[in-house]
């Protein structure tokens, strides 16, 4: 038997996970990751510590799997996109790196959309500058602390260093690259145009490569820290969202990907590059080779259930306060709520978003507000599936894989397929983006011949949840809904 492995540094944890070719788990192990939020809207966390999470959780798993190093074929990577490393000519790691979720940098996102051009920039990279993204973080770097620009030599992404301290190469996938800022994502090669017009070394960005294509082989270093065989061969892998699409196959277009955690994503793979020219919608690169994907990112979808049994119902199980939400009629009697609660990405590129309930009268009660909860985060997540049908997504055949905590509940299953208007169905991987990336390092090890061939082989569908009746119900909800957010966006901005 061939066993792969795939390691995830996502925000919380660093994980390790051994799987069989035939795609069963066999062992999964995380260290936790703290982080660290040293002024407001600032997050950061410690590259060492990224590294010590991920050699402990490498050694545990292999301990756990009863496996040696010589086990291992071929080693893939995944973890949180966007964090910047800066790195010295000697590899030394510069400062803390600054992650997805800092907001330190408005002002860096308007100069970028300045100096490239508002339209030129979502023609080129797909995307607007976002305070999330790489590229505003480096510009940050150069303006705050020029001593640290000064001594900088290479650019990476978390999951690209942890590549750089297993095989001592400077390297990126497409699809992590694609959320820098700086790729030219229709030609997957990093963008001149953009570098230049941001006055940032060309000489800093790694060498590209694509999801499945390996990239170097665990050094001797590594191997002693670490258990794994040197010479070990590890491939490009993904950020989170592509190795999570992957992990569920969804790696052609009409498979869609829903994950409804903290926050809620909506992945759509793409045959050819495409962009939204609102530049609401993400376009980036799949881990596939020779595919895209649209993107949209709601920030907070589980996590408004969790805010709201948190503020309402503490210590209540999730089962026991959406019980009664299930005898509300859809639309919650006129009740309307609206997601916002840590701003928004997806389809309001807009930090000082709010969330709110909108409509209450004596006749709601808790469970009309649960509902409403269910339905505003529905909504949220439709704003992006309407998106991409109007950027030319066909919608008619469409499969949507839903997964994350929030999947978990019947009621909001229904929702989402009524409100979506296609069928849901779950997969047998629990174990997310770290399960996408083992699977990129089978078709590394040439276990399978492609992505897609990888995931008919080890994915299956299960649970499907139709579209009721009540389908029609909503869309005059789902109207009310759509007008909210411009009829409160200057009040947004005004609290
Ligand atoms: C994707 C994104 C998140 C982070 C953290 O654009 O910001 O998925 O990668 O999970």
């Amino acid at each position: 038997m061939t066993y792969l492995l795939g390691l995830d540094i996502s925000t919380t944890g660093a994980k390790a996970l051994i799987i069989a070719d035939d795609g069963s788990v066999i062992a999964s192990c995380t260290t936790p990751q703290p982080i660290s939020t040293p002024q407001p809207l600032w997050s950061e966390q410690n590259p060492s510590n990224w590294w010590d999470g991920i050699v402990a959780s490498i050694r545990q798993a292999l301990a756990d799997a009863h496996l040696k190093g010589e086990d291992i074929a071929c080693i893939g990577l995944t973890g949180q996109m966007h964090g910047l490393v800066l790195l010295d000519a000697a590899g030394g790691v510069l400062r803390p790196s600054i992650l997805w979720n800092d907001q330190r940098t408005q002002k860096q996102c308007d100069e970028i959309t300045t100096r490239v051009g508002f339209e030129r920039l979502i023609e080129l990279t797909g995307n607007r500058a976002l305070t999330g993204f790489t590229a505003p973080k480096i510009l940050w770097v150069r303006q705050h602390e020029p001593d640290v620009y000064a001594r900088a030599a290479h650019m990476l992404l978390p999951k690209d260093y942890i590549r750089f301290q297993l095989t001592g190469e400077y390297a990126m996938d497409m699809s992590e690259a694609s959320g820098t800022s700086l790729l030219d994502v229709a030609n997957r090669r990093w963008s001149s145009e953009v570098i230049q017009a941001l006055d940032i070394p060309e000489s800093w960005m790694p060498a590209l490569c694509e999801g499945p294509e390996v990239t170097g082989v665990i050094s001797g270093r590594a191997a002693e820290l670490t258990g794994l065989k040197v010479g070990t061969p590890v491939v490009g892998g993904g950020g989170d969202q592509a190795a999570g699409a992957v992990g569920v196959g969804a790696v052609e277009p009409g498979i869609i990907s829903l994950v409804v955690g903290t926050s809620g994503v909506v992945f759509a793979p793409l045959a050819q590059y495409a962009y939204e020219p609102d530049g609401r919608l993400h376009a980036f690169c799949h881990a596939v080779p020779g595919m895209w994907h649209f993107m949209g990112v709601m920030l907070s979808a589980a996590g408004s259930l969790q805010w709201f049994r948190d503020a309402l119902a503490p210590g209540e199980s999730f089962d026991a306060l959406l019980a009664p939400a299930a005898d509300v009629p859809p639309g919650s009697d006129g009740l309307l709520f609206l997601p916002y609660l840590t701003g928004e990405r997806t389809p309001h590129p807009d930090p000082l978003a709010r969330g709110a309930f909108v409509g209450l009268t004596v006749r709601h009660t808790r469970a009309h507000l649960a509902r409403a909860v269910l339905e505003g985060v529905a909504f949220g997540l439709n704003d992006g599936f309407q998106l991409m049908a109007a950027a030319g997504l066909p919608s008619d055949r469409m499969q949507v894989r839903v997964s994350g905590g929030g999947a978990k509940s019947p009621l909001w299953r229904q929702i989402l397929a009524d409100v979506i208007g296609a069928p849901l169905v779950s997969t047998n991987s629990t174990e997310g983006a770290a399960y996408g990336a083992a699977l990129l390092a089978a078709v590394g090890a040439g276990v399978y011949p492609n992505v897609p061939a990888a995931c008919q082989q080890t994915i299956r569908t299960s649970d499907a949840t139709e579209p009721s009746p009540a389908a029609a119900e909503y869309a005059h909800s789902y109207a009310l809904y759509q007008a909210l957010y411009p009829a409160l966006k200057e009040t947004f901005t005004r609290i």
